[in-house]
């Protein structure tokens, strides 16, 4: 098991104002699983996927990653292991736009002062289609491009967990199908377990298996 919940809930807001987002969610993830979350929009897929990654605390229940239970740590633990265990991909792709493709890539591990393992990271852009746009900027990059260094991004710390929320959102079918084979291709090469939020039929598809929240609930 790499990631569990046990009866999570998430409640925003109190009094009259407040939004059940999940609601009694338990779900196990395995090692290498490549799994899409699909619900529709305002369902809670964001709040469980910030929730698996440490972004936010549960208002009750507990989220496991490995054997430890990250709903009880503090902020400071909460954020090495996210550093430490987890890569996040977002629908926008949060690129600095001074740094260069390859700078944007190492900036979490040097701000982490962690080692740069250079033949990885070439085997990643080479894996990606980026080894020739190492020292583009991203305004020069399209859209597809653009997903794809984050992804290298959030692989870089060699992650056992990669969480995207809607990863091809911003972008046209086929290179959304393009981002998400390579996402595959990533999850087939270094085994990391691959968590993606889509609603995107087609695309959830072609993944191990579905999550389906409604109303913040979870039917599988
Ligand atoms: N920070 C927040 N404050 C208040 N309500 C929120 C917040 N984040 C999400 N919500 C509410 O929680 C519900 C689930 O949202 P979200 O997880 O973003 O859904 P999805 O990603 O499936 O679109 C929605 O009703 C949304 O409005
Ligand atoms: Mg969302």
């Amino acid at each position: 098991m790499v990631i569990q919940t046990r009866h999570l809930f998430k409640c925003y807001g109190d009094g009259k104002n407040a939004v059940k987002a999940l609601d009694d969610v338990s779900i196990e993830v395995n090692k290498k699983d490549f799994i899409a979350i699909m619900g529709k929009s305002g369902s809670g897929k964001s709040t469980l996927l910030n929730m698996l990654g440490g972004l936010d605390y549960p208002t009750s229940g507990d989220v496991f990653v490995g054997d430890e239970c990250i709903s009880a740590l503090d902020d400071d633990k909460l954020a090495k292991i996210r550093r430490s265990k987890i890569g996040f991909i977002f629908q926008n792709y949060n690129l600095i736009p001074v740094l260069n493709v390859y700078e944007n890539i190492i900036l979490p591990l040097q701000l982490d002062k962690q080692i740069v393992d250079k033949e990885y990271l070439e085997d990643i852009l080479e894996t990606l289609g980026l080894s020739e746009k190492k020292n583009s900027f991203p305004s020069s990059l399209s859209g597809g491009q653009q997903q794809r260094v984050a992804i290298a991004r959030a692989l870089a710390n060699k992650p056992k967990i990669v969480l995207a929320d809607e990863p091809t959102g911003n972008l046209d079918s086929e290179t959304g199908f393009h981002v998400i084979s390579m996402l595959k291709n990533m999850n087939k090469k270094y085994g990391q377990t691959m968590i993606v939020v889509t609603h995107d039929r087609e695309i959830a598809d072609e993944m191990d298996r579905i999550i389906r929240v409604v109303d913040g609930r979870v039917i599988e």
